[in-house]
């Protein structure tokens, strides 16, 4: 095991009727004017919206609304968040809502203490040193951004989507009802659960050993996912079941499964250019490229990917562990294919025929080469991308 150093602070509210100390919290951690940050209009309908209002209303905190971040959230409204909240001396974010919504509004909360382009950051060519405290009402189970210290935001014009992380951005407080998730579209519930399902195994499929812990960690809660997972699509308000599901995407994302082993990530590097290019939503591009990307690389070390097959999906053990592996992996793909998620580029609305154009876009993002399970050159990341069409 590596060493690490793991440092998680953000304050978790769960359960029913948690949304009411949205207030209390804001002011625990010294917000006395809120930029009210949020997505298409869900929170609206479901009344969410209205209810974290009531909240900062009872604690006599002052707010102002700014709602549009679209799912894969763009640069357009983070500039408008910035100006907004220098125009108007807000002191703290909250976003309510998914990722897209948690994620602008980390981008725009370090964007409003920057002199330069935000964008810098996610160029690497500035550092996030500070940014303002945010909070977060949580829909969707996905991303983990409500515990994570990462942000995605996309260009539009050059539609590059790219990443960056600081401790400074991760959430000081998330509330997480998962009774508000009951009103998901299956489909994105299935994006979710790829989503969160993929963040486990970017850190699961490593080289570093004697990892035990995280590797159990790692498989328990995907197990519990892909036992949870089909109730959810079964009973939408089954709220054990949307409770399973909601803090195994938290745990997914905030760090704990990662400590001590090196992480991989290539397959979001991979998928990002995917929702860069077409908009798709991120766990259906995920639901397309693990697998994928699974057989372009088990070969690295058979055993683990044995030891996965029959921890995480049952398969019996033998002499033979590469006929496990693939095993594995084909239970991964028809797991996605069973809630309802594409598998392959057609399903997903991708062309093979832009391959090229999407490995270009990748050279310039990753700086040539992705990954750490197994290092992929460019002429890796095709292969995958080919592997992704069938
Ligand atoms: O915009 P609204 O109207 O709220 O509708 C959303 C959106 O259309 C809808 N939705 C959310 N909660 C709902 C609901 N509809 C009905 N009832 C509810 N309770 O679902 C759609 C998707 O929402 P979004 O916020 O985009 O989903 P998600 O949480 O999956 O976020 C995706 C973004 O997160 C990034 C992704 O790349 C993508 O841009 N990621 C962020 C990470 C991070 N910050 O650590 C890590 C991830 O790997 C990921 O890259
Ligand atoms: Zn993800």
């Amino acid at each position: 095991m590596n060493n690490f150093i793991f440092y998680s602070p953000t304050e978790f509210a769960f359960g029913k009727d948690t949304e009411e100390l949205t207030g209390k919290l804001v002011k625990k951690y010294k917000g006395t004017k809120v930029l009210v940050h949020f997505g298409g209009g869900s929170v609206k309908k479901s009344g969410l919206l209205n209810k974290a209002e009531d909240s900062l209303k009872a604690e006599k905190i002052d707010y102002i609304l700014l709602g549009g971040a679209k799912p894969n959230p763009i640069n357009a409204l983070v500039y408008e968040g910035i100006t907004l909240c220098r125009e108007e001396k807000i002191d703290f974010i909250l976003a309510v809502g998914g990722g897209s919504a948690i994620d602008s509004a980390k981008a725009i909360a370090a964007g409003v203490l920057y002199h330069g382009d935000f964008w810098d950051f996610f160029e690497r060519k500035a550092e996030i040193k500070e940014a303002l405290p945010v909070g977060a009402v949580l829909t969707i189970p996905a991303a983990g951004s409500e515990g994570s210290s990462n942000t995605v935001i996309t260009q539009e014009l050059s539609k590059r989507k790219l990443g960056t992380g600081a401790p400074a951005l991760r959430p000081v407080f998330s509330i997480l009802n998962p009774i508000y998730t009951y009103s998901l579209p299956p489909f994105q519930t299935a994006c979710g659960i790829a989503d969160m399902m993929a963040h486990i195994l970017e850190r699961y499929f490593t080289q570093t050993t004697g990892v035990e812990i995280s590797d159990r960690l790692c498989e328990g809660i995907l197990l519990t996912i892909i036992n949870q997972g089909p109730i959810v699509f079964k009973e939408p308000e089954n709220y054990n079941a949307r409770s399973n599901i909601m803090w195994a995407g938290t745990v997914a994302h905030n760090g704990t499964c990662g400590v001590g082993r090196v992480e991989d990530w290539a397959s979001h590097g991979l998928e990002h250019e995917l929702s860069a290019l077409y908009d798709v939503a991120h766990g259906a591009g995920l639901a397309v490229i693990f697998p994928a990307w699974m057989k372009y690389v088990y070969q690295e070390n058979v055993s683990l990917f044995a030891q996965y097959a029959n921890r995480v999906w049952g398969v019996e053990v033998s002499e033979d562990k590469e006929a496990m592996a693939l095993k594995g992996i084909d239970a991964t793909k028809e797991f996605f294919a069973s809630i309802g998620l594409p598998t392959n580029f057609i399903q997903l609305g991708a062309k093979k025929s832009d391959i090229d154009k999407l490995i270009s876009n990748l050279a310039v993002n990753c700086g040539g080469s992705i990954g750490s399970f197994k290092k992929l050159s460019m002429e890796d990341a095709k292969a995958i991308y080919e592997i992704a069409c069938q």
